[in-house]
């Protein structure tokens, strides 16, 4: 019978074997470290991705991105550059393990968002502000079934809302904030689903889509645009939301029996046509923090406890009351 020692070279051997059969996944394969080239070069050269250099193997080790533990790019961030010169180069399409673009506060980017970005099918987070970046919003960026947030604020946009972002399963932040979006938001967009929703400083028109979902609603900012009708179904006592800026739009509806919910911290209505009076659930809302209801159509008598103590009567200032009290001398003789 063989000793258990002669046994041993076949181990060693077995295991030298398997060890063969899975190697460990490549560090920056190949076609990632060539999009990164030609990404660089599509952008200029610019000093700001030096470390991006065809001398060094191991892209892993260069700025302005990570890898993810299988070695492949999954995060690009390039911000803050003066240097970075010309499109958004469909060369990025090539990191197909890419799961956040940022391209922040980059002046000299500018044309529009290339259709071919769909092919991140892994992208998660896409920033795209304060660039030079216009055109429509691509319809097909929808296709990134992924997507759990987007900002695409600060740029040039114009054109509509894709519809077809309504549909985005994951969607849970959407920011396009200081574009020039025109048109309607599109139905279905404003979902319960949201955490955040900012479409402020664009030339949105229409009505805010109904959504009588009761999900938790962290921000809704919609303010600066022209959007008309009802704003109502936005509250609800059974629908925690947080923030809600309206200000600065056509918005035309009662506010008297209004109950907000007391999760509220921010209410800007400001600057539209909202009729009635100051809802007596206003008594309740110990949190809320800021309050502006100045240049609207609203009358008197305010509610007792409403917080003119905490907020004065600045947030009630500028009401042309058209059946009723005025509103504002109502506030002086609290
Ligand atoms: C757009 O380009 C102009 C002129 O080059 C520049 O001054 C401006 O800061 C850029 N805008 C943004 C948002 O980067």
């Amino acid at each position: 019978m063989a000793s258990p020692a002669s046994f041993l070279p076949l181990l060693l051997l077995l295991l030298a074997a398997a060890a063969h059969c899975s190697p460990l996944p490549q560090r920056c394969p190949q076609a990632d470290r060539q999009a990164l080239l030609r990404v660089k070069q599509a952008l200029g050269n610019p000093a700001t991705l030096k470390t991006w250099s065809p001398a060094s193997a191991d892209c892993c080790t260069w700025d302005h991105l990570r890898c993810d533990e299988a070695g492949r790019v999954n995060n690009v961030f390039i911000d803050g550059a003066d240097d970075v010169h010309g499109q958004i180069p469909s060369a990025l399409a090539g990191l197909t393990a890419l799961m956040s673009l940022s391209l922040f506060r980059l002046p000299g980017l500018q044309g529009s968002i290339p259709a071919c970005l769909t092919s991140l099918s892994k992208l998660e987070f896409l920033t795209i502000s304060h660039t030079n970046v216009s055109g429509p919003i691509p319809e097909s960026l929808a296709r990134l079934h992924s997507l759990d947030s987007v900002d695409l604020s600060n740029n040039k946009l114009t054109g509509s809302i894709p519809n077809s972002f309504a549909d985005l399963p994951s969607l849970r932040s959407l920011d396009l904030r200081r574009n020039q979006l025109t048109g309607p938001i599109p139905a279905s967009l404003v979902q319960g689903q949201f955490m955040s929703l900012v479409l402020s400083y664009n030339q949105l028109t229409g009505p805010i889509p109904r959504d009588d979902a009761q999900d938790e609603i962290n921000t809704v900012d919609l303010s600066h645009n022209q959007l008309s009708g009802d704003a109502s179904f936005l509250f609800s006592e059974a629908r925690p939301i947080g923030k809600v800026d309206l200000s600065y739009n056509n918005l035309d509806f009662d506010l008297s029996k209004l109950k907000f919910p007391k999760e509220l911290t921010y209410l800007d209505l400001s600057h539209n046509r909202i009729r009635g009076t100051v809802p007596r659930s206003l008594e309740a809302l110990s949190t809320l923090q800021t309050l502006d209801l100045s240049y609207n159509c609203l009358c008197g008598p305010l509610p007792k406890l409403h917080g003119v103590m905490r907020h004065g009567c600045k947030p009630y200032e500028h009401n042309l009351c058209h059946r009723g009290a005025p509103l504002e001398s109502s506030c002086h003789q609290l």
